[in-house]
């Protein structure tokens, strides 16, 4: 493979496995497409975006004529696409922006992959990544296989089930080689501080309430994003044409003892007495249609590919707060502007 195309490079994913496919693929072309909506950042890649390998193109992959003359141009040889509106909360206050850009956008890109590649698909890929949000909500037991059924409850996952099953229908009609993969909730450096994580770092960072949805005994599945860059790394030079692969921590947290743990940590850094931050806990309503439980199942991954996620739980948290500490010029600036107004509209504050 020479010509890569990845799509959303400039987000929070996005930047990750750009850095990883540029770094240990000198002889790889990477182009990197993303329109640069208020989640993508290219200050996320100042590291790699002088070297050679390395391609910027801005743009919008809901603008059909663009995305094939683009494919006519450069005749990639594979596309890794993680270009996405992947906010829950915006989904439910915007969700004709997720049609377009998850399912739209999506299709545009299988429909230019099959024109570009008609007949000689031999050692080409399509790779959609998708997330486990998909599958809906779990009770208190039991994970998501890839044989799991779709329910998805939010726009945000009902556009991301419509792309995947674009991309299999793809696959199935017009023979385009595809493959997918299904991953829990990421954390780490670079993530919008809209997602619980950073914002929660940073709303203790400035004494700000931390808005707790419901009860707080919510589950989600925690994987340090580079394992997931890595499973995507995997996944894409050696997963089984047509396959999913689901990919997961294996590291199941209630909400609330998540946050409780990230102010002890944070108090700890910032030289607060440990416990002061906890007053900073607000509940507020709960989000519509929230989904109860997510925990994957990725044994098929590990079985048949041998990805482990490397990065232990503590570790990953403390890096992870480290790098959100050390870089305020980042955070303030993805926080100035439009942020405030995001902000204000969603927590009236
Ligand atoms: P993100 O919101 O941080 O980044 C998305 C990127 O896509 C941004 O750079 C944005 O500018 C770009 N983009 C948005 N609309 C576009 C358009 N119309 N044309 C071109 N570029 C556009 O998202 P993320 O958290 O990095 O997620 C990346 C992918 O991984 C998404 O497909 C998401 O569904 C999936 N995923 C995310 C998680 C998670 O926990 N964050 C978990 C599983 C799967
Ligand atoms: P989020 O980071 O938005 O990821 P997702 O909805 O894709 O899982 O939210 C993670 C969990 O944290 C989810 O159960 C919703 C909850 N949450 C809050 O309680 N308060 C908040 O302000 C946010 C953003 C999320």
């Amino acid at each position: 493979m020479k010509k890569i195309l990845i799509t959303g490079g400039a987000g929070f994913i996005g930047s990750h496995v750009v850095r990883l496919f540029v770094n240990q693929y000198p002889e790889y072309q990477v182009y990197n497409l993303d329109k640069l909506t208020y989640a993508g950042n290219l200050e996320n890649l100042v590291d790699v975006d002088s070297k050679s390998n390395y391609h910027f193109v801005k743009g919008d992959i809901v603008d059909a004529d663009f995305i094939n003359q683009l494919f006519e141009k450069e005749n990639f040889d594979g596309v890794i696409h993680m270009a996405a509106e992947s906010h829950v909360d915006r989904s439910i206050t915007n969700p004709m922006e997720f049609i377009f850009t998850n399912v739209v956008g999506t299709v545009n890109l299988l429909n230019a992959a099959r024109k570009c590649w008609k007949g000689r698909e031999e050692g080409k890929r399509f790779y959609h990544i998708s997330t486990d949000e998909v599958y809906g909500a779990l009770g208190d037991t039991g994970s998501f296989k890839e044989t799991t059924p779709y329910s998805p409850h939010s726009p945000y996952s009902a556009s991301k089930a419509s792309s995947d099953h674009f991309v299999r229908a793809y696959h199935d009609t017009y023979g385009l080689p595809t493959v997918l993969s299904n991953c829990s909730n990421n954390y780490g450096p670079n993530q919008f501080p809209e997602k619980l994580i950073p914002l929660f770092i940073n709303n203790i960072k400035h004494n700000k309430s931390l808005p707790v949805y419901g009860k707080g005994i919510n589950v989600r599945d925690w994987l340090y994003v580079e394992d997931h860059a890595h499973a995507i790394d995997l996944i894409f030079h050696q997963g089984k044409d047509g396959s999913t692969y689901n990919i997961g921590g294996n590291n199941e947290w209630r909400n609330i003892d998540l946050i409780k743990k990230l102010i002890e940590i944070m108090d700890r850094k910032l030289g607060r007495p440990v416990g002061t931050s906890l007053a900073l806990i607000t509940y507020v309503t709960d989000r519509a249609g929230h989904d109860l439980r997510y925990a994957i199942d990725a044994s098929k991954l590990r079985s048949e590919l041998g990805w482990e996620p490397t990065i232990r739980f503590d570790e990953g948290f403390e890096k992870t707060v480290d790098w959100y500490l050390a870089n305020e010029k980042w955070l303030d600036n993805v926080t100035s502007g439009s942020y405030q107004d995001y902000y204000r509209k969603m927590y009236g504050e």
